[in-house]
């Protein structure tokens, strides 16, 4: 039976963060750490440490919180692979995720003649060589080491296995298949997969893995049917999120494999009563929201519209349903806090829903929550990870929103005056605009002086009812990167404030660090 165990590689924390205006702070990484901890996956990807000072900082925090296998990510490059061993030595099971290029896109696009050589043919052989010193110095950290080949999706098969049977050689345990463009279909991405098992010597002494990119909507398929021709690591994210149009999605890997069970024998540890906190903490914390339509994590997964489907169901579910809700953790009744339950109950319908406070955080959280439950008379569990996704991970040294005053009307100009702290610092300033939210996004930009260019703001109602939460979301664009803030109140202007403000602060944050970064940047090149 064993041999049709698959192990499931979380990298909601790595590549899950590179989607666009997804940024999480070292709070919230630890606590989604935490909860896959309690989900079961086999092996967190924690961060890429080299690339900033904040990615080694929370890769750390995660290694030394969680007790499942942490891998930090590293190029083919000795410094990298220094410093992602140094992140992760205090891990019970450290591992060192380190990657090289293989696909001739990739070989003649990045790598240049000085270093690599002059045609296609020598740098091929730069890169295997480069591949296997990679594998062979990480070994003298720890032994758990993953190699990746980039673009495997796109590599010429022939070259693929010559590559993947340098780094064995050198040691790797476990060998990644990447589909990094999502581009390949399931059954050419199984067949690769037969193929490098033919093909490649020594391959019985790897886990085979795969990491599928979901750019033709496949990554899923392509991840089946790599197991289906013996892979047995799955690199996936909670609700799919990641570079591009994301990763394969974990929750619907591991439901196909315990719904099919039928047709497949694999299996998974994965605790799928855990999949939907996750899933909503995921949701909360990177502002990335779950789209209604999502197989087993969206809003209507579990919902039956038409009569007839309803008729059905009240029949027998089976009609309709081909796993229960409950199965993946979506409760039938709702649980209900409200102005009288006391900081107990609080905090043991935090701990089933994943968030582990500790006595400081309980404290703000219940300030929150009782000036909720006076604002409205039922809260829910959607309102309570809002209140987390929300004040719970302001960061010290962050502007807040103290106070905001805004007046609007048919024939009235739109005026806004805010009131911004931060620690001692306090800022006034008041604008007019073409609206409401404009005027107040115009007086905070006036008050920090700043200019931002926002790409997109949404705003909708978080559980349901005239005195729903209102939760509006803010991405701004600087240059290369974007920031999504959040904000939440049951005024939504206030709540679009606060988003904007939060945009605002992790430009700022990133601003700061990436200045620390350049300088860091220039140490190692000049290594
Ligand atoms: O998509 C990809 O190729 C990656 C690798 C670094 C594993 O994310
Ligand atoms: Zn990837």
């Amino acid at each position: 039976m064993s041999d049709n165990r698959i192990f499931v590689f979380d990298t909601t924390l790595r590549d899950g963060e590179q989607s666009p205006g997804a940024s999480l702070n070292v709070y919230e990484k630890v606590e989604i750490a935490r909860q896959l901890e309690r989900l079961g996956v086999d092996i967190i990807e924690a961060g890429f440490p080299v690339s900033s000072p904040t990615q080694f900082e929370a890769v750390e925090r995660v290694a030394g919180e969680v007790g499942m296998t942490v891998a930090a990510l590293a190029r083919a490059k000795e410094i990298d692979i220094k410093t992602a061993y140094d992140a992760i030595k205090h891990s019970a099971k450290p591992r060192i995720h380190t990657f090289a290029s293989t696909s001739d896109f990739h070989i003649l696009g990045k790598f240049g003649e000085d270093k690599y050589g002059k045609t296609l043919q020598e740098k091929r052989k730069t890169v295997v060589q480069m591949s296997y010193d990679a594998v062979a110095y990480a070994k003298t950290f720890c032994n758990d080491i993953e190699f990746s080949a980039e673009d495997a999706g796109r590599t010429e098969i022939g070259y693929l296995a010559e590559v993947v049977e340098a780094a064995i050689s050198a040691g790797a345990l476990t060998i990644n298949i990447p589909d990094t463009t999502g581009y390949t279909l399931p059954s050419e991405f199984g067949n690769m997969i037969a193929e490098l098992r033919k093909r490649v010597s020594n391959i019985d002494k790897a886990i085979i893995s795969v990491h599928c990119h979901n750019d033709l909507g496949l990554g899923v398929a392509n991840s089946i049917s790599a197991i289906e021709n013996g892979a047995r690591q799955v690199e996936c994210t909670i609700n799919g999120i990641g570079e591009r149009a994301g990763n394969a999605s974990l929750e619907e890997i591991v439901m196909a494999l315990k719904v099919r069970k039928d047709y497949f024998s694999y299996y998974t540890n994965i605790k799928t009563e855990e999949i939907y906190n996750t899933s909503r903490m995921v949701s909360g914390f990177t502002g990335m929201i779950v789209q209604p339509n999502k197989a087993i994590v969206g809003e209507n997964a579990f919902a039956h519209e038409s009569g007839i489907h309803q008729d059905g169901m009240l029949k027998n579910r089976n009609t309709y349903e081909i796993m229960t809700p409950e199965t993946v953790g979506v409760r039938k009744t709702k649980i209900v806090l409200g102005r009288h339950s006391g900081r107990h109950g609080l905090k043991a319908r935090l701990d089933e829903l994943g968030y582990k406070l500790t006595g400081d955080e309980l404290d703000r959280v219940y300030k929150m929550f009782t000036e909720l439950a006076d604002k409205k008379k039922e809260v829910f569990d959607d309102d309570l990870r809002t209140l987390m996704g929300d004040e719970i991970n302001k960061e010290s040294d962050f502007y807040e929103l103290s106070n905001i005053q805004v007046s609007a009307g048919t024939s009235a100009i739109p005026t806004a005056t805010v009131k911004i702290t931060a620690g001692e610092e306090s800022l006034m300033e008041s604008a007019t605009g073409d609206g409401p939210v404009d005027a107040l996004f115009n007086a905070i930009e006036r008050a920090l002086d700043i200019k931002s260019n926002v790409e997109s703001y949404q705003v909708r109602s978080v559980t349901s009812g005239r005195q729903a939460m209102g939760e509006a979301l803010v991405r701004i664009r600087s240059g290369e990167k974007s920031f999504t803030g959040r904000g939440v109140s049951t005024d939504i202007i206030e709540a679009s404030g606060k988003a904007f403000l939060q945009a605002i602060n992790y430009l700022i944050k990133f601003q700061k660090t990436n200045e620390i970064n350049n300088h860091e940047k220039a140490k190692i090149d000049a290594i």
